[in-house]
């Protein structure tokens, strides 16, 4: 049985309820920010005081990681994130409308670290064309692993998808992104002295 979430900031969706309508959500027409596996929402948090003019969306299928989430939200007194707890490919498929991200953010995705279970990995090439087309222009794509091949394989077809431009031209990736929040698990193995992958891209 699911510990109920009763915080106000919590949105109950189920995949047969219509689309939210975000204007009335917010209370606002500001644009929309996708956070994909939010975890337990201390990125998003930081995130959405740095960026007051979005409107942002924390996303994670782990109950636990939404509560603990809105905890954090609540606690801030930030007005400008919601939280849902859905699975990432169908909450976008019923609930955003086209070209409406102006950001979307995916730190530390499940690995998969087995070979075999690579393919199972959310980001690649045909996910990344998918998210594009919920994307408006000059949106951003920020996109960060503390797992080297998984960080490799992204900086490298991120460079010859289409409709993106590399914003850390000339490199395909970086260990450090100016101004970028840390998450949890990100500090966990920043504090083990390895490095994080960052890759972002803008939709032109
Ligand atoms: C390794 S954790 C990272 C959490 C957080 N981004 C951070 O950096 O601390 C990955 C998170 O993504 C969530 N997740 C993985 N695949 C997902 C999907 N398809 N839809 C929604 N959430 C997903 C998991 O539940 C988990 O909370």
């Amino acid at each position: 049985m699911l510990i109920p979430n009763t915080s106000r900031t919590f949105i109950h969706w189920q995949d047969s309820d219509p689309p939210p309508v975000w204007s009335e959500i917010f209370g606002n027409d500001n644009s929309l920010a996708l956070e994909i596996g939010c975890g337990v929402g201390d990125f998003i948090v930081q995130k959405a005081v740095l960026h007051p003019e979005l409107n942002f969306i924390a996303l994670d299928f782990y109950n636990k990681g939404c509560i603990k989430t809105c905890k954090r939200i609540d606690k801030s007194g930030l007005t400008n994130i919601r939280v849902f707890r859905a699975e990432a490919r169908t909450f976008i498929n019923a609930c955003i409308p086209a070209e409406s991200l102006k950001m979307t953010i995916i730190n530390c995705p499940d690995p998969w670290p087995k070979l075999r279970h690579r393919k199972r990995r959310l980001v690649n090439t045909d996910f990344v064309e998918y998210l594009s087309s919920y994307m408006m222009h000059g949106a951003d794509f920020y996109f960060a692993t503390d797992f080297v091949d998984y960080g490799l394989d992204v900086a490298d077809f991120m460079t010859t998808q289409k409709g993106f431009e590399n914003q850390l031209a000339p490199d395909a990736f970086r260990h450090h992104l100016e101004g970028y929040p840390v998450s949890k698990y990100m500090r966990r193995f920043l504090d083990l002295g390895q490095p994080i992958y960052y890759v972002h891209y803008r939709k032109i």
